[in-house]
């Protein structure tokens, strides 16, 4: 006998999640069933514009066809090989990021959290084995409000009761100091420090962006204590703000840069370390790894997102489009938006708490066909992916207008 699968709406696909699948998202009431660009559709053929991209995860929008045939490629040919054996696709991959970023070496991992977790491990090392920390006493300063994923030793160092509450005991070994404080951050390294680990723009935290001068001074700082300077550009880096590096607008490099989301093309999970080669340099056979790091479709496929990045254009088309974002936005203070933030394609916007939360500004937009993401209190993202054209970007934004006009 045969079965006849029947397709189920989005209410019962919904319904069925609840008894089966871990509560640790509360996502909105939609249903995506395929995407294209920077649309997606729904169960029942609805079509949303995605002003979310995944977390910037899908920066080249959803299913970018240079990403999809090199993934495409690589599928006919080799998937996985592990790193007991080399790949003929990852040097060509190391190579062309390291350049990308101006830096010399390159860890590949698959998640953000894994290249932090692995950046924390590295600046340790490099504490002890280069800088010559006593054992066991290496120190890593992060600022307050970070976001930098969720394991154990990450959210051992998160400022957010929700992040933290329940998975004691942490890791210790960090120093928490306020975002945006130079200040601060002076009196809190010393010759324990092996790194300042810091977002050079605070995504989760609501699209927070330091005084300008503060990344130059984080480096002009981290160089003169002898320690490394980190910058997590798992979100804000690979074109989003407008350069390919959020740092890129102080012209600062770091020692180390963790890169992750569109590193992916919205395919598959890659991250990766990038670093100088005295830092890298740290780490012998056996002592860190991953199996599915550097596998050759995630090189393959990382491989083509840096080859869209070495032509500009994303950048280009983020700047250019973030002053259309920016404008938008400002047209919108006082007539139910706060305060905004927003540097290339990326916003986060404080609309008037008389008017909902982030969740129902979020869920208003939803049922105007725009989906967005809420962060914190009355605060809502924007991220839409790079190649959101204009006329759509103005729509979203007039949408948002009319949804905040409506009040609660
Ligand atoms: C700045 C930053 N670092 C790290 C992460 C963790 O990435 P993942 O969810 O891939 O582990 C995120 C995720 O949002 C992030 O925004």
């Amino acid at each position: 006998m045969t079965t006849v699968a029947r397709t189920r709406s989005s209410a019962e696909l919904i319904g069925a999640e609840e008894p089966v699948l871990a509560h640790n998202y509360h996502p909105l009431p939609v249903v995506v069933a395929r995407a294209e660009g920077a649309w997606v559709e729904d169960v029942e053929g609805r079509r949303y514009l995605d002003m979310l991209a995944g977390y910037s995860a899908l920066n080249f929008g959803h299913r970018h066809p240079a990403l999809i045939e090199a993934a495409h490629r690589q599928l006919d040919r080799l998937t996985l090989t592990s790193r007991a054996f080399h790949n003929d696709r990852l040097a060509g991959f190391a190579e062309r990021l390291a350049a990308l970023t101006g830096l010399d070496m390159v860890l590949p991992m698959n998640t953000g959290a894994e290249a932090v977790e692995s950046a924390v491990k590295v600046a340790r090392k490099w504490a002890y084995d280069v800088k010559g920390v006593p054992d066991g006493r290496a120190t890593i300063v992060v600022a307050a409000d970070n976001f930098h994923g969720r394991t154990t030793t990450i959210v051992s160092f998160s400022t957010d009761e929700t992040a933290r509450a329940g998975f004691g005991p942490f890791t210790p070994g960090f120093r928490v100091v306020p975002y945006n404080d130079l200040a601060a951050l002076e009196a809190a390294v010393d010759d324990t420090t092996a790194a300042v680990l810091i977002e050079p723009i605070q995504g989760e935290a609501g699209v927070n962006i330091p005084d300008d001068g503060y990344l130059a001074g984080v480096r002009d700082l981290t160089r003169r204590a002898g320690c490394l300077f980190v910058a997590d550009e798992i979100q804000s880096g690979l074109g989003r703000t407008g350069h390919t590096l959020a740092v890129d607008h102080e012209s600062v490099v770091p020692d180390v840069v963790l890169l992750g989301k569109a590193l992916g093309g919205g395919i598959v999970p890659v991250s990766a370390v990038v670093a100088r080669r005295e830092v890298l340099g740290v780490l012998h056979p056996g002592e860190h790894g991953s199996t599915f790091g550097g596998n050759p479709l995630a090189a393959a496929v990382g491989t083509a997102v840096v080859e869209l990045l070495e032509t500009g254009e994303f950048q280009r088309r983020a700047a250019e489009l973030g002053v259309v974002l920016r404008g938008g936005l400002q047209a919108l203070v006082g007539k139910g938006v706060v305060g905004f933030r927003s540097r290339g394609l990326w916003a986060g916007v404080d609309v008037d708490p008389a008017l909902g939360t982030g969740r129902e500004v979020s869920e208003r937009l939803m049922r105007e066909g725009i989906l967005v993401k809420d962060t914190h209190g009355s605060t809502i993202r924007l991220a839409p992916p790079l190649t959101v054209r204009g006329e759509e970007l103005r729509e979203a934004l007039e949408t948002l207008g009319k949804v905040l006009g409506q009040g609660g």
